[in-house]
């Protein structure tokens, strides 16, 4: 069977149901736009099991998601929505291309999140944007901009505050949305959250325990997943 679509890190399939589609994890990881690429056994297993009990943890705090359910150990069931192709991200501390465009230190904790727009293409290397270039590229209106913003943050301070039960210390992260075509109208999380999209740091030790091993050359990448995945399960059973 063909994909629907098939990004970098996931594939899409249809379903005998029109408005589920099925999410397929891969194992592949990319970095700085494709320019750097590995193959890590297991990576789409513990990033479909993060993804699946972040989501359930999120949904239990009241912010809507694409889940429908799981399938197996590296396919969930998703809502067809339209996947908005705008990038939200949300950082605390400066790490990443922030400390690199603004030349502050790694580690800098930010007074209040930052909250970054970047338009999702490929091919433009994902540009950083603002409401305005949404606006005018027809990629969200101002109203469903500022939903986004509000949304991430919502995610934001729940994910800070179950991170933080984990021993981790959540740095940035990114997070898609989509809009719902069945029912009512309605903007939900969509995409994964995971080691590949979030930076996350040991609260005891700093040690980095997402992609940034992987960026940064620093190994034992699955092993910081692992970890990720080992904390999160506890902190939910
Ligand atoms: P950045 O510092 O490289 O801009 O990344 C910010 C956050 O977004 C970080 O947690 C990694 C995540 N991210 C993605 O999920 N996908 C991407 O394509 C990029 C560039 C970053």
């Amino acid at each position: 069977m063909e994909p629907i679509y098939e990004g970098k890190a996931k594939r899409l399939f249809t379903t005998d149901d029109p408005n589920v589609l099925r999410m397929e994890y891969k194992d592949e990881a990319t970095a700085f736009n494709a320019e750097k690429k590995a193959n890590f056994e297991n990576k789409g297993k513990l990033n479909t099991a993060i993804t699946l009990a972040l989501y359930r943890m999120l949904e239990t705090k009241g912010v809507e998601t694409h889940l429908v359910g799981q399938i197996d150990e590296i396919n969930l069931l998703v809502k067809n929505v339209e996947i908005l192709m705008v990038e939200v991200i949300v950082r605390n501390i400066a790490a990443g291309s922030f400390s690199n465009r603004m030349a502050v230190e790694e580690g800098t904790v930010f007074n209040q999140p930052i909250v970054e727009f970047s338009y999702k293409s490929d091919e433009l290397g994902d540009p950083l944007i603002n409401d305005d270039y949404a606006r005018e590229m027809g990629l969200a209106t101002p109203e469903e901009c500022a939903e986004l913003k509000e949304k991430a943050l919502i995610v934001n301070d729940v994910m800070i505050d179950f991170f933080k039960q984990c021993g981790l210390k959540l740095v940035d992260f990114k997070i898609e949305f989509g809009r719902t075509k069945d029912g009512e109208a309605k903007i939900v999380l969509a995409d994964e959250i995971s080691p590949d999209t979030c930076r996350l740091w040991d609260i005891e030790t700093g040690k980095k325990l997402d992609k940034d091993r992987f960026r940064q050359d620093l190994g034992d990448v699955m092993e910081g997943y692992e970890e990720v995945l080992k904390r999160v399960e506890k902190v939910i059973s």
